[in-house]
């Protein structure tokens, strides 16, 4: 497929404010489904989040059967959405498979020609920028090295160790998550994103990867009669935003 032939068409400012500002955090859900078709959507929507050199370091954990499901709401905390809602989903980021996922970069490249920097960077680069060696000794050198060529000129400051693997993973992972949830929401679905959990269970029961972390767990339905506890509010932006 050519690159240009598969942009989709400009979207619409209203269709896309919709979206957003009906989006909110819904604590009630009906007991009606969401269908498979709308998941799969959903899902392939959030994998379309952009991420850190493309290497998709995210992995969704679906969870309906009705036994599953009570016992990680319990493990949510018995929180009102967990309880209430007819799917919950684990996004969970890998600090892991980037090794793999460079190696099916170049195996599923969407073009004919594989251009030769994009080799070089998931066969050689990629390798060293994200391995940060047996006990993060590999890390360690690299930060070494990268203060003292950084007092030259600019140099990339990480991830340099395990910890900065795991803000790597999550920030492309809080990308799907946000893309998942306004996806149901163009679907006409509502979700609640949720920290508070017990993250020892939750990996236990849902049998997660060593090296998975729990970004967030997705309550996913159709939001009940008040299922919306407030009046959405932000600060403004004189607080926040910083022209500079
Ligand atoms: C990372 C994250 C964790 C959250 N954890 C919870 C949670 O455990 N329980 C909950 O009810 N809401 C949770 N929320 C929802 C926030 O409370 C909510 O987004 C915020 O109050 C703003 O409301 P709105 O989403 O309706 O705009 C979480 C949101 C995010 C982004």
């Amino acid at each position: 497929m050519n690159a240009k032939s598969d942009i989709a068409p400009n979207p619409t400012l209203d269709e896309f404010r919709k979206v957003v500002r009906s989006r909110r955090s819904v604590r009630r859900f009906t007991n009606e489904p969401v269908p498979q078709d709308v998941l799969d959507d959903c899902l392939d929507l959030a994998m379309l989040a952009p991420n850190s050199s493309n290497l998709q370091p995210w992995e969704f954990f679906v969870v309906r059967t009705p036994e599953l499901k009570d016992r990680l709401a319990e493990a949510c905390l018995g929180q009102n959405a967990a309880k209430t809602a007819p799917v919950l989903i684990a996004v969970v980021a890998r600090t892991d498979t980037w090794r793999q996922h460079s190696r099916m970069a170049l195996e599923q490249w969407p073009e004919e020609k594989l251009p030769g920097i994009v080799e070089k960077y998931y066969s050689k680069i990629a390798p060293i920028h994200y391995n940060q060696g047996p006990f993060g000794l590999l890390g360690i050198a690299k930060k070494t090295a990268g203060l003292v060529v950084g007092l030259s000129r600019p140099v990339p400051r990480g991830p340099y160790s395990i910890n900065e693997m795991k803000v790597w993973a999550t920030k492309s992972t809080a990308l799907a998550a946000e893309n998942l949830m306004l996806a149901l929401r163009a679907h006409g679905y509502d979700s609640c994103p949720m920290e508070g959990f017990d993250e020892y269970r939750v990996r236990r029961l849902l049998s997660l990867p060593e090296k998975g972390l729990v970004t967030m767990v997705l309550a996913a339905g159709k939001r009940a009669e008040k299922g919306v506890y407030n009046r959405q509010y932000r600060f403004n932006q004189d607080e926040l935003v910083h022209y500079l």
